[in-house]
């Protein structure tokens, strides 16, 4: 098969994983006689420094000409960065808000899952870890609070800022179809996150996820309040299968997910519309603390690739073998230091670049 990707390599460690997970796609194409082309193009800060603006038409045309799109991450840090001096459109993070737009990329979905060999890894009670968990968060991921509008004005002699958080049915019922669909295939569990008891939003989302559930009697539907959903995820995560939520509460509730895998830098994403084409980035940010340092964990890219393997190009087996060599690295003992922060001395802590090695290395055919 010929694979046709554009890579947005973006800022901070941005650079560094997309490179480990090109090497790991790289090995899998050779291993099962695939073609794989790359085009890198800008985006985030790199964009703003190079054309002045965080996304150009010529990245959106880059995008959609691809089968799919690879991408690390963008921004730089908040407080410091003179991006961030520039007004909230012409910031990094307004690229890639634009980008999911325009590609009408409105499914997010970020797996978490606790690998066995991570358990000490995993922040939780002992029971918890031993127990283990795998869920799949379903993040809308181009409506709500992120896409309303937003100003800010002086009333009476004072600032005053507004951002409205806008659903339409429309949007609530094609992602609710999406984790329906996922979650037959999955432990026929729907765990649907809101807000209802406050927001018209949540009401309505309520509503819209009952109708769509009785298309779909084979599998379960129950709804969580927000607040009770990020402690139910401390307290007990093997309850929870398919997380549907609406885009803040998923953006927040996936990071919350992922430090239980044991890492920020585990937890891989998977962006998709109605077609085969998808954004696959991991969930994390660019990380400027340790950029260019060589310590960044590629592993949330590397498992990306691997989604992207698995949805945009239906490479079940290739995508399996870049999951198996990820495993059989940290069966092996091989760490990140983000992996390791209580035990250093019991594992081998490597750098992204080996880290990458290590799994391509692995890849069997
Ligand atoms: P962050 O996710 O970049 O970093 C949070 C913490 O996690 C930092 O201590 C960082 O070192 C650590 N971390 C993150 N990824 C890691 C990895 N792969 N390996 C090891 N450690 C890792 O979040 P932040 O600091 O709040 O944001 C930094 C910038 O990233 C901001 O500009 C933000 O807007 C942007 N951001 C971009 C994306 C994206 O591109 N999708 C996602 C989140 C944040
Ligand atoms: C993410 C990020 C983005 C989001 C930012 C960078 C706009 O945090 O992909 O999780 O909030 O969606
Ligand atoms: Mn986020």
């Amino acid at each position: 098969m010929k694979l046709n990707i554009t890579c947005i390599p973006g800022d901070g460690i941005g650079p560094e994983i997309v490179k480990e997970a090109k090497k790991v796609l790289d090995k899998v194409c050779e291993k099962y006689g695939h073609e794989i082309s790359y085009k890198d193009v800008l985006m985030g800060g790199c964009s703003i420094d190079a054309y002045g603006v965080p996304l150009t038409e010529e990245t959106i045309a880059a995008a959609k000409a691809a089968d799919a799109v690879l991408m690390g991450s963008i921004g730089g840090d908040t407080s410091t960065s003179p991006w961030y001096k520039l007004e909230p459109a012409k910031r990094p993070e307004a690229g890639l808000l634009g980008l999911r737009k325009a590609l009408n990329l409105f499914a997010n979905l970020r797996p978490a899952y606790l690998y066995p060999e991570l358990k000490e890894a995993c922040p939780l009670k002992k029971e918890e870890a031993e127990k283990g968990f795998d869920m799949l968060i379903m993040r809308e991921l181009t409506g709500g609070l992120y896409f309303g509008d937003r100003y800010t004005k002086e009333v009476d002699g004072e600032l005053v800022a507004t951002d409205t958080l806008v659903y339409k049915e429309s949007e609530i019922r094609r992602i609710a179809i999406k984790a329906f669909e996922v979650a037959r295939k999955r432990r026929s569990s729907v765990i649907s996150v809101d807000k209802a008891n406050v927001l018209d939003s949540s009401r309505l989302w309520r509503k819209v996820v009952e109708e769509v559930k009785k298309d779909y009697p084979d599998v379960s539907l129950s709804h969580m309040l927000v607040d009770n959903c990020a402690m139910q995820l401390v307290k007990n995560p093997s309850s929870f299968d398919v997380v549907l939520t609406e885009n803040m509460f998923g953006d927040i509730l996936s990071d919350e997910a992922s430090m239980i895998t044991g890492s920020i830098g585990m937890l891989p994403s998977a962006s998709l519309n109605d077609s085969s084409f998808g954004l696959y980035e991991p969930s994390h940010g660019s990380a400027p603390d340790i950029a260019g340092k060589d310590l960044a964990n590629p592993i949330a890219t590397i498992l990306s690739a691997a989604m992207m393997l698995r949805y945009s190009f239906n490479l079940d087996k290739e995508a399996d073998a870049i999951e198996e060599a990820v495993k059989k690295v940290l069966k092996e003992g091989y760490r990140t230091k983000d992996l390791c922060l209580n035990d250093e001395d019991a594992f081998e802590i490597v750098g992204c670049v080996k880290m990458g090695d290590l799994i391509a290395e692995r890849i069997s055919g």
